[in-house]
């Protein structure tokens, strides 16, 4: 069985996205670890959280009118969609089929995070700071000038 842990590698500077990635790592174990009598809870909660974890990175892409958020956009349809079909699967007592997708799940996760994920947040930030980044190295340059003691 495939793990997942959270740690600094899986950060990609994004507030919301970051919160959602941890999210995302805890609710898969857990489901992960649930046995066969609490599966069906921890399911639904995995389910609650794709919705909206893909919901809101499909916004931010809108949003921001990332260029290729397509085929971004089309992979989370497309994983929500198995998602919804095993959930109704492991409502007839397809306990295995359901442990296979959340195993899935975890393979999924690092690859789409590296290459999809961070791109959007790359995106995402450029747009964001804009200028800033002058702005920041002034108020740097302007500290270190102004606490700089020359010798007499
Ligand atoms: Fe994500
Ligand atoms: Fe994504």
């Amino acid at each position: 069985m495939n793990t997942l842990h959270w740690n600094d590698d899986l950060l990609l500077g994004h507030p919301s996205v970051d919160a959602m990635h941890n999210e995302f790592v805890e609710v898969t174990s857990e489901a992960q670890s649930a046995d066969d009598s609490e599966l069906a809870q921890k399911y639904a909660r995995l389910l609650d959280h794709l919705t909206r974890h893909f919901a809101s990175e499909d916004r931010m892409m809108e949003e921001s009118g990332f260029p290729p958020r397509q085929c971004h956009m089309d992979e989370h349809a497309a994983v929500l969609k198995s998602a919804h079909e095993v959930a109704a699967k492991l409502a007839t007592g397809d306990v295995a089929l359901c442990r296979r997708l959340i195993d899935e799940l975890v393979k999924w996760f690092p690859k789409h995070s590296q290459h999809l994920d961070s791109a959007l947040v790359h995106w995402v930030n450029k747009q964001r700071l804009g200028g800033k980044p002058v702005v920041i190295k002034r108020s740097i340059l302007g500290r270190a000038h102004t606490d700089m003691t020359l010798p007499a």
